[in-house]
C-alpha cells in the first residue's frame, strides 16, 4: 500500500516571519516550491528568484484589484469590447490613445457627440487600460463629481479633496453638460479643471457641443476659463451616428413593437 501524499509545510518560525513580513504569496506557495526545488536541484538563486517573482505577481494583480476598485466604473467596458468599426472615432485617433501616452503628458481628451455613440464605454475602457496600466484613475459623472466637491465646501476642504482627486493620473468625468449647474457648482468645476491643468489629464464625455456649454455654465467667464484649460493640450474628439442601443438594441422573440 502506498502512504497517502505528505502535504509539505514550512517550518514554524519561518511560517511566523513570512507572515510578519506579510510575504503572503511566498509563504502559501513555499512549501510545494521548495519541494519542486529539492527534487528538481534547482540552484539557490533559482528557487529564490520563483519565490520573489510570485510575491511581485502577487502584489501587482492587488495593487490594480485595488486601483480598478478605487476608479469607481459604473460598469466594466473594455476596449476589446468596442467595436472601432461601428464607431465614428478614427482610427489614427485610437491607436495614440491606447498607447495610453497622452496619460503620461498630462493631456486631455473630450469625447462629444450624441447618446448612444460610445462616449462613456470607450473612456471607461480607456480608463480600464490605464488601471492596468499601473496609473490611478477616478471615474465620475459631472453630476457626481460637483455633489463630491460641494460636500467639501461644507468643511472648507474644498482645496484638499481637490488636491486629493488630483493624484490620480486620471480623471474621468463623464456626462457633462446633463443637468445645469449653478454658480457654486460652475466654480467647483473650474477649480478642479484649472487645478489638474497641465499636471493631469482629463477625459471628458458629452452631448453637448462646447458652444452650447453656456447653458449649462451659467458663469460665462468661468465658462470660457474653464473651456480653455478643458481644450488646450486636448485631443477632442466629435462622435457622431445613430444610438448604438437603438441599432443593436435586443428585441427577443417579438419584433412587432
Ligand atoms: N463602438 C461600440 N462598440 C461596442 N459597443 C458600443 C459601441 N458604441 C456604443 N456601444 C455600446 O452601446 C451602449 C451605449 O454606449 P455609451 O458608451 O453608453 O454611449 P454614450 O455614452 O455616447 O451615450 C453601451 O452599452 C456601449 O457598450
Ligand atoms: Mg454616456
Amino acid at each position: 500500500m502506498t502512504p497517502p501524499p505528505v502535504t509539505p509545510t514550512l517550518p514554524a518560525d519561518l511560517e511566523a516571519g513570512l507572515k510578519r513580513l506579510k510575504l503572503a504569496a511566498i509563504r502559501h506557495a513555499a512549501p510545494e516550491i521548495l519541494l519542486t526545488a529539492r527534487t528538481q536541484r534547482w540552484a539557490p538563486e533559482e528557487t529564490l528568484r520563483v519565490l520573489v517573482d510570485l510575491e511581485i505577481a502577487a502584489r501587482d494583480a492587488s495593487n490594480t484589484r485595488n486601483r480598478m476598485t478605487a476608479a469607481r466604473f459604473p460598469v466594466t467596458k473594455t476596449l476589446d469590447e468596442f467595436n472601432l468599426e461601428e464607431s465614428s472615432i478614427p482610427r489614427a485617433s485610437h491607436d495614440y490613445l491606447v498607447t495610453l501616452d497622452w496619460i503620461d503628458r498630462a493631456d486631455n481628451l473630450c469625447l462629444v457627440g450624441p447618446a448612444g455613440t460610445g462616449k462613456t464605454h470607450y473612456l471607461i475602457a480607456l480608463g480600464h487600460a490605464a488601471v492596468e496600466a499601473g496609473h490611478r484613475v477616478r471615474y465620475f459623472t459631472a453630476a457626481e463629481l460637483v455633489e463630491h466637491l460641494w460636500r467639501a465646501t461644507a468643511d472648507n476642504t474644498v482645496g484638499k479633496t481637490i488636491e486629493q482627486l488630483c493624484r490620480n493620473q486620471l480623471l474621468i468625468i463623464d456626462e457633462i453638460g446633463f443637468a445645469p449647474l449653478d454658480h457654486t457648482g460652475c466654480q467647483l468645476l473650474f477649480q478642479l479643471v484649472a487645478a489638474a491643468y497641465e499636471k493631469r489629464s482629463l477625459a471628458i464625455g458629452s452631448h453637448s457641443p462646447f458652444e452650447n456649454w453656456g447653458r449649462f455654465l451659467p458663469d460665462q467667464p468661468t465658462a470660457v476659463s474653464l473651456l480653455d484649460r478643458l481644450c488646450h493640450h486636448a485631443h477632442i474628439i466629435t462622435t457622431t451616428g445613430d444610438s448604438y442601443r437603438l441599432t443593436h438594441r435586443t428585441t427577443g422573440g417579438d419584433t412587432t413593437t
